[in-house]
């Protein structure tokens, strides 16, 4: 048994590629904020609010179906004394198969959302580390909100692997509304960097597999902004909700329930409150809580009372409309809905009967409103003139009070789905007050909803049952690597040959691979060979379109990777018309790259010729020199003296490249190798001159061919650098001898 599980582990990767696996492994990322598996922080800040505990929900709820393996929610590591030390645990179990992975990126410092735009790169690196390491190959990734949308972009461009995105808020929206309080496009830049989000955002609708959204509104009030909100296949799959908080009435009548703190807190302020307002306060509650907003048609409510006085003889009425202190100083739509209700209430002389309290606590008091009236037998009443979601008629029916609300939208969906209440046209106060008074007036009615809104609610609009459709809704991209890559515009995922193989063989091109044709097929022969157990790639001062040039040319099969401009660009793929970039590198080497100042500071040399052929990279600027130590110094002399970041390589007595600070062939290595997790041991690299001395000097094996020039003389004698007899590509094959690094 046992052995036969492990050769089932081992063959997982080959599996995925196949098709469809029984288990799955999931990945969820939700990068900002505070997040952890209990005492959530809500509210803290502006980035610790309902999308962490979504997150946490959701995480929770996955890892408890049988149909996934292993459920991981990624989000940042954060080490800062400000905050507690529980955000910098790198990992932190939720379940049996869930946890918190906690990823490091930008430092230690708990700094807010939009701040960590630059950093998301590495992120990506990190995570792909973190899954080598742990040899996890996911089956899905899920980004929320748009940083971790971008992350599960990349990683899924990088993989192959589907990605499916939660908004929770969006770019687009917060654009408008900031522009409508008068806040300009500068500003909003400044301070929130909202172009970058938006963008991101648009990248992340064209090519997920799947963008879920909790309801139809907001695809068609806020995705509709997007230039590609057509593009992307929306899910409404609603949130679930905390069915622990919204607990049925009846646990209150249960002498082993007991019964949280906070609401025997809240029931007593409540029931306070309502000694204000009601001569009686026993009698059948009708309750409703919403915004002040007129299109709620509070108004509605209170002249369907009003307008029925067997209604009034029956139950009181309560209406939560917000939370205020002087009316006078809210805004104009809020104070003209309070002031039409408190006369309306005067009109129909509703006094003793309706409470209209002046606030409630969400957390504690609206949960423990809905099982006050549920107590009473009452009703809760949602008048809206149409309703795209409804959470607190779900909120309600999971504690237990029967509802009525608009026929529209979602309230349609919830009682189709509990049967747990009446919808009527509540534009008709007759209407609404006959439904509400025929609910009032038969207990067996009111039991059945109370039972069914109960059941229903839990089966239909708990985490589990989100968990449960969100799996279903996915199912079909799963497995489906293909999907995910096309959607990218690229043919095969790159990454996916790096998730196979630990050894990677890497070289110059000119005068190193090339030189000896027949050296050369040799060597291709070898590589062929050897392609499922090593990754070949090449590293050059040659821009991306001269490395096809020649790879056409000399009938070279296309690297795993290509190191082009001496470093400056990584590009992946299978196929060379089709090549992806490394972000992660790009961002990494941008670090205080300053092209337009160097270019001007070395202007004045006349030793300089700036070079017509592949002169100018977005990382790179070289020059044509003869060779001349006192003018290097002065180019350097020069660069420093005006604070300027970069790493000049001279090479054949000819080039002068200046690149990035952090750029160089070596370094491009040295960074895929912590991707992809493979030991500079396990790394063989072959150059012949000056622009490859710092990608042979190191930890890796080098092999420098035969006919190299003078200039890397001097790394002779190190251990780890192997010179050959033989040139060009034969000095390679001997080095791969030498070291027994492939069979050959
Ligand atoms: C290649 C590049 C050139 C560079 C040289 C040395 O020939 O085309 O721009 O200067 O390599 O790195
Ligand atoms: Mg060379």
């Amino acid at each position: 048994m046992s052995t036969k599980e492990k050769s089932s582990n081992s063959k997982d990767k080959g599996k995925k590629k196949s098709g469809k696996k029984d288990q799955l492994h999931l990945q969820l990322f939700s990068i900002h904020g505070l997040i952890r598996g209990e005492n959530l922080e809500l509210g803290r800040d502006a980035d610790t609010g309902g999308q962490t505990k979504y997150v946490v929900e959701l995480t929770k709820a996955l890892g408890e179906l049988p149909k996934v393996r292993q459920v991981d929610l990624f989000t940042r590591l954060v080490d800062d004394k400000r905050v507690s030390s529980d955000y910098k645990q790198e990992i932190e179990p939720l379940g049996e198969k869930s946890r918190i992975v906690r990823i490091r990126c930008g430092g230690k410092r708990y700094i807010r959302k939009e701040l960590l735009w630059p950093h998301l790169s590495e992120f990506v690196d990190n995570v792909v580390r973190f899954n080598k390491k742990e040899n996890i190959t996911p089956d899905l990734l899920h980004g929320h909100y748009a940083d971790a949308g971008y992350v599960a972009r990349q990683l899924s461009k990088l993989l192959g692997i589907p990605y499916v995105f939660t908004g929770h808020s969006l770019g687009r929206s917060k654009k408008h509304s900031l522009s409508s309080k008068g806040m300009s496009e500068k500003q909003m830049v400044e301070k929130f960097n909202i172009n970058e989000r938006i963008q991101a955002e648009e990248d992340v609708l064209r090519t997920a597999a799947h963008v879920v959204v909790s309801t139809r509104h907001e695809i068609e009030n806020q995705y509709s902004l997007y230039e590609n909100g057509d593009k992307a296949q929306f899910t409404v799959i609603p949130p679930g909700i905390d069915v622990e908080k919204f607990y049925p009435y009846y646990y209150d009548h249960d002498s082993n329930f007991n019964k949280p703190e906070p609401y025997i807190q809240a029931r007593e302020k409540m029931n306070g409150e309502f000694a204000r307002f009601y001569y009686n306060k026993d009698k059948p509650l009708i309750l409703t809580i919403c915004r002040p907003d007129r299109r709620k048609n509070i108004q509605g409510l209170i002249t369907a009372y009003g307008e029925n006085k067997e209604l009034q003889a029956i139950a009181n009425l309560a209406v939560f409309a917000g939370i205020r202190k002087d009316i006078d100083n809210l805004d104009e739509n809020e104070k003209e809905v309070l002031t039409e209700m408190l006369l309306l209430m005067d009109k129909y002389d509703l006094y003793g009967k309706m409470a209209l309290p002046k606030k409630h606590n969400p957390t504690t008091e609206v949960p423990e409103l809905f099982r006050i009236a549920a107590n009473t037998q009452g009703v809760f009443v949602n008048s809206a003139f149409n309703e795209p979601f409804g959470i607190t008629l779900i909120e309600a029916a999971s504690a237990g009070v029967p509802i009525v609300g608009p026929d529209d939208g979602g309230p349609n969906d919830i009682v189709k789905n509990c049967k747990n209440g009446i919808l009527v046209d509540t534009t008709d106060t007759k209407a609404l007050g006959n439904a509400i008074k025929s609910i009032l007036i038969d207990e067996e009615k009111w039991r059945e909803y109370s039972n069914n809104g109960v059941n229903g609610v839990r089966k239909h609009y708990a985490w589990t049952a989100h968990a449960e459709s969100f799996l279903d809704k996915v199912d079909s991209v799963i497995g489906d690597s293909k999907k995910s890559t096309v959607a990218h515009g690229v043919t095969e995922a790159p990454g996916w040959r790096f998730t196979e193989f630990d050894k990677m063989l890497i070289t110059d091109i000119d005068d190193t691979l090339v030189g000896d044709d027949k050296a050369l097929k040799e060597f291709i022969k070898i590589i062929e060979k050897n392609r499922d157990k090593v990754g070949f790639g090449v590293a050059t001062g040659r821009s991306l379109e001269l490395v096809e040039e020649i790879l056409k040319e000399k009938k070279i099969p296309t690297p795993d990777v290509i190191i082009s401009s001496v470093g400056t660009e990584i590009y992946y793929g299978t196929n060379l018309k089709n090549l992806s970039s490394d972000s992660g590198w790009e961002a990494h080497i941008s670090y205080q790259w300053k092209p337009e100042r160097i270019k001007e500071v070395l202007s004045e040399f006349d030793f300089l010729t700036p070079q017509k052929r592949d002169g100018e990279r977005n990382f790179k600027i070289s020059y044509n020199m003869e060779p001349n130590n006192d003018n290097l110094a002065l180019i350097h002399q020069h660069l420093t003296e005006n604070k300027l970041r970069y790493q000049l390589i001279y090479s054949h007595g000819a080039y002068l490249d200046i690149l990035p600070q952090r750029a160089s062939k070596g370094r491009a290595i040295k960074y895929l190798g912590n991707k992809w997790g493979i030991a500079p041991d396990h790394i063989l690299v072959s150059g012949d001159s000056g622009n490859d001395y710092e990608m042979l000097y190191g930890k890796r094996l080098a092999v420098v061919v035969g006919n190299h020039s003078p200039e890397i003389e001097s790394l002779r004698g190190n251990r780890l650098v192997y010179f050959a007899d033989s040139n060009y590509a034969a000095g390679i094959i001997e080095g791969i001898r030498h070291y027994r690094f492939l069979e050959i």
